[in-house]
């Protein structure tokens, strides 16, 4: 709307004449808004008539689409806030030579508009004597190493130098360096075409001091940063000791180191650790990287992930018998109906040959008397059947040749079941269960629970409000009345190579335990579940850091050129490789015969109650007999 104002107004007076410094400036500026060749949005503080105003409109607006500027507003001086647009488009156009202009900068500084994305260009520089390029009305402001400044600066009559000027530190030394020129006939020319980014060409900090906070658990620690003495405590401490030096030395800046003991959660309102560090401005750089939370990342600025490593349940498989009845298991259900099914389509078959066999023969005397012969009577037909289901054979049999066509049937039939069913309870007795997916089916199981003691576990576990997560900390880490199952590393892996057990580990660390202590064939069977709601720990520098672009660059370089990784893999294990699957022989135990001992035992139980009870029916027919017998005689 101002804008638009501005043109009507500005088109009844469009005869004044600008005076010929203002046409140039406005000319470069123009200029080297195109040079940027990035969609911009002028913000112009101008100290001018309207209808230089307008001309500037039209010089900085005019070009190829892409290039030129798509709008230019001018604002007034005590104009506060005000919305420009998107942060990466505003240029900011501000005229020197205006009166109370350093008012001006001191609030735009308080605002924290001097610093990337922003762009800022300053006019109407007075002709300086001296080298001085720095104008005296921002020499007290602190343009950091992520500003960019670019101050024109008047040599000749229509000819200009461009400088960007920046302070390696708050109250330090004055960088400037030459952008670019600008000529009435050669128009804008850059200093340097290839100029890469402004972080870039500002890497070196000329020993400006960084600190960087490293967090260290165990107070030992501190002797063994880079002598792999211990490195299973403080791992991540360890392996991004010698890369965030490295990135120091990349911007050459010297360091001061901060030690903390936690990576730092909120307490109270407050943050602790490494977070609080960074959050008081006190460091710039978290030199552990810290899980990636959601409450974190309003507080910090998360730059890049080094070293991805997770912390896990890992746990050896459970044999399939600890779940399951390995009896049942070897067929499915429908194998299951359809046998016994079978089962007694024969035993009727049978049944109905053996009565018509009797039948025809039943004048045959020496049939009869020959105990050999199965009777026509389904408790024998029956005692056959289990005979043949058992593999036990049988000695009655048919001896007409249809009975025998069908007994072969049977006993063929059988054999078959019996087989498959015996060969797949051996390959059962082999295989683990595949049961344990999820942290549900661990909570159900009957593993035991241990986790390894850090501080971040302890801190995730006990505040963990998800319904399943929370109960496996109540029910199986910390279950009321009893220590909570917070134990060191070794003895975790130990535990758990003994089967039952999940542990709860930085797997990276864990696995060369792993690897120390369990066997070929032990490692195959191993499962990881996690537990912990968060991605890979990232690297973390403080908020709105002046440096922050310089270390993004320099840790991916660092990651490139190989160094990360070699830090990563000297403390760091890949999960172990199963190679021994084959020689890995899995003894039967108790459980797994748990089911057939159950069945020997009531079958026993069954069959001495049935003796009882035969003795006492021998017992009680004795007696009768002896009662008729003795009252025969009197009577
Ligand atoms: C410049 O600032 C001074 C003091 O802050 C004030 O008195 C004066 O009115 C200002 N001048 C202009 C033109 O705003
Ligand atoms: C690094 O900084 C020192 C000042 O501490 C400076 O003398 C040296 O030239 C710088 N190194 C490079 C490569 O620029
Ligand atoms: C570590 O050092 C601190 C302070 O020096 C001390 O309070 C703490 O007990 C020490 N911890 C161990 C495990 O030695
Ligand atoms: C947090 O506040 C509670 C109550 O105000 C207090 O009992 C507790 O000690 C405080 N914790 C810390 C770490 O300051």
């Amino acid at each position: 709307m101002k804008v638009l104002s501005c043109f009507f107004f500005c088109l009844n007076n469009f005869y004044v004449k600008c005076s010929p410094n203002t046409e140039s400036e406005m000319n470069v500026v123009g200029d080297v808004i195109r040079a940027m060749e990035k969609p911009s949005t002028v913000v112009a503080t101008l100290c001018w008539l309207t209808d230089e105003k307008l001309q500037f409109y039209y010089a900085v607006t005019t070009g190829k689409m892409f290039q030129r500027a798509s709008t230019a507003q001018f604002v007034d001086m005590n104009h506060v806030k005000e919305d420009h647009g998107q942060d990466q488009d505003i240029v900011f156009v501000a005229d020197l030579s205006c009166p109370n202009i350093s008012t001006y900068f001191d609030k735009k500084s308080a605002e924290n508009y001097f610093r990337s994305p922003f762009r800022w260009i300053l006019i109407g520089n007075p002709i300086q004597d001296g080298e001085d390029i720095v104008p005296n009305a921002i020499a007290h402001v602190d343009l950091l190493p992520d500003s960019l400044v670019i101050v024109v600066c008047q040599v000749r009559e229509h000819s200009y130098d461009l400088y960007t000027i920046y302070k390696i530190s708050s109250g330090g030394k004055w960088c400037p360096k030459l952008y670019g020129k600008w000529d009435k006939e050669t128009r804008f020319v850059i200093a340097d075409p290839y100029m890469e980014s402004i972080a870039l060409q500002r890497q070196d900090l000329l020993g400006f001091e960084i600190s960087i906070c490293y967090v260290l658990t165990d107070n030992d620690s501190i002797n063994h940063l880079t002598d792999e003495v211990n490195d299973h405590i403080d791992t991540i401490t360890k392996v991004n000791f010698p890369t965030t030096n490295h990135l120091l030395d990349i911007v050459n800046a010297s360091r001061k180191y901060i030690f903390a003991d936690t990576w730092g959660y909120r307490v109270n309102g407050t943050w602790n650790g490494m977070t609080g560090y960074l959050i008081r401005e006190e460091v710039e750089i978290g030199g552990s990287p810290m899980f990636f939370t959601s409450e974190r990342i309003s507080v910090v600025d998360y730059i890049a992930s080094p070293t991805p490593t997770r912390s896990k349940f890992v746990f050896q498989q459970p044999k399939l018998s600890y779940e399951n009845n390995l009896f049942l298991l070897s067929f499915r259900t429908s194998v299951w109906y359809s046998s016994t099914a079978l089962i007694f389509l024969l035993l009727l078959a049978l049944f109905v040959v053996t009565i018509w066999e009797w039948k025809k023969h039943v004048k045959d005397e020496q049939r009869t008397g020959d105990a050999g012969t199965l009777r026509a009577n389904i408790v024998d037909v029956t005692i056959l059947i289990c005979g043949a289901i058992c593999q036990q054979g049988s000695p009655v049999e048919l001896k007409g040749s249809l009975g025998r066509v069908v007994m072969l049937i049977l006993f063929l039939a059988l054999m078959f079941l019996y087989t498959s069913y015996s060969a797949n309870i051996v390959a059962l007795l082999q295989s683990s269960s595949t049961r344990i997916r999820n942290l549900d089916d661990l909570l159900h199981s009957r593993l035991k629970f241990g986790v390894h003691d850090t501080v971040f576990n302890r801190y995730y576990f006990s505040t963990a409000t998800e319904p399943v997560r929370k109960a496996i900390y109540e029910r199986k880490v910390a279950p009321p009345g009893v220590t909570p199952r917070f134990i060191s590393m070794e003895e975790g892996v130990k535990t758990m190579r003994k089967g039952l057990f999940a542990f709860h580990m930085e797997t990276g660390v864990g696995y060369k335990f792993v690897g120390k202590y369990f066997n070929e064939g032990e490692k195959c069977g191993l499962q990881e579940i996690q537990y912990l709601q968060v991605i890979d720990p990232w690297l973390a520098v403080r908020k709105h850091t002046p440096y922050k672009e310089m270390f993004k660059i320099g840790l991916k370089r660092i990651q490139e050129h190989g160094l990360q990784s070699r830090e990563n893999h000297l403390l760091y294990e890949k999960r172990p490789k199963c190679s021994g699957r084959e020689s890995n022989f899995v003894s039967v135990s108790m459980v797994d015969c748990y089911p057939a001992l159950l069945i020997l035992s009531y079958g026993a139980l069954v069959s001495l109650s049935f003796l009882a009870f035969e003795l006492l029916v021998h017992q009680r027919q004795t007696i009768i007999h002896r009662i008729t017998h003795c009252s025969g005689n009197t009577f």
